[in-house]
């Protein structure tokens, strides 16, 4: 098998850093797209930026890449609601569209999102946010986003993210291109650190039960996206893959 080309974006820091590094030791070539300190330097809350990014990152890859890691991405803590759901999702559903003649040249190929446990913990999910941006409608889901808390633009934001994978089965499938999204709990990095300095929210991160007893490092995400863009995940599409320290399940057993 000749080279492998990934791309990452938010590689400069937390998750995404560490996927880079997990893929770069596995020996793959891999394309990291960020604000600062990447491959392809962009900005994702916006059109020009992603359109610039996503040239410049198949332009890399030469049309054709193997996995795509959609990481960047801002906490609940962040002042500007609209620009949580402008990067949370618009800017990873660009990229995830926008790779896919990429990832189809290079099937078998894989995708993994990275979602939230928010998804399901969080009670304040807001449908009418989730719907603008599945519809793809960015100005309404900005307007949408002003009205709201942090964590419910942050969780709505990662439950269009779920969805959107899940949307994407069939046409996926047959092309040879499996896509999957992670739902971590809290992991070490500077955004649940910000998160942590937060006064609304730090308390309530502080309070979250972890069966496992600590948060999770980055690597032990990294090391399940790098599963689920192996041949060894090739029958797994389409899966929502809590990576939580057991955080779901306690607080909602019975939700299967
Ligand atoms: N850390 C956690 O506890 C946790 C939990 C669940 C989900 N996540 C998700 O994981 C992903 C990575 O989070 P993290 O904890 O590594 O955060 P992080 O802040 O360490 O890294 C995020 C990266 O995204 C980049 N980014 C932000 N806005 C951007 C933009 N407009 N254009 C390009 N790049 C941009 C940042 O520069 C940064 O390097 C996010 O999508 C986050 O929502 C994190």
């Amino acid at each position: 098998m000749g080279e492998r080309m990934i791309a990452v974006t938010g590689s400069a820091s937390g998750l995404g850093a560490a996927v880079a590094a997990r893929m770069r030791a596995a020996g793959a070539t891999v394309i990291g797209v960020d604000l600062h300190d990447a491959d392809v330097v962009a900005d994702l809350s916006g059109a020009d930026g992603r359109a610039a990014a996503l040239g410049a990152v198949l332009g890399a890859c030469g049309g054709t890449l193997h996995g795509l890691v959609p990481c960047a991405g801002l906490g609940p803590q962040v002042p500007d609601h609209a620009l949580i759901a402008s990067v949370n999702y618009f800017g990873f559903a660009a990229f995830l569209d926008g790779c896919f003649g990429a990832l189809r040249a290079g099937a078998p190929a894989a995708a993994v999102a990275i979602s939230s446990n928010s998804t399901t913990i969080d009670p304040t999910v807001d449908a009418a946010l989730v719907d603008a941006c599945l519809a793809g409608e960015e100005a309404g889901a900005r307007a949408r986003a002003t009205d709201l808390a942090g964590n419910t633009v942050y969780a709505s934001s990662k439950v269009a993210v779920a969805r959107a994978v899940r949307r994407r089965v069939t046409e996926w499938g047959a092309a040879g291109v499996r896509v999957n999204a992670v739902a971590p709990g809290p992991f070490e990095s500077p955004l649940l650190q910000a998160g942590r300095e937060d006064p609304v929210f730090g308390p309530a991160i502080e309070a979250l039960p972890v069966p496992t007893g600590r948060p999770g490092t980055p690597d032990e995400v990294a090391s399940v996206v790098e599963f689920l863009l192996s041949p060894a995940a090739a029958y797994v599409h389409g899966s929502i893959v809590f990576v939580d320290g057991g955080i779901d399940a306690l607080l909602r057993p019975d939700a299967i």
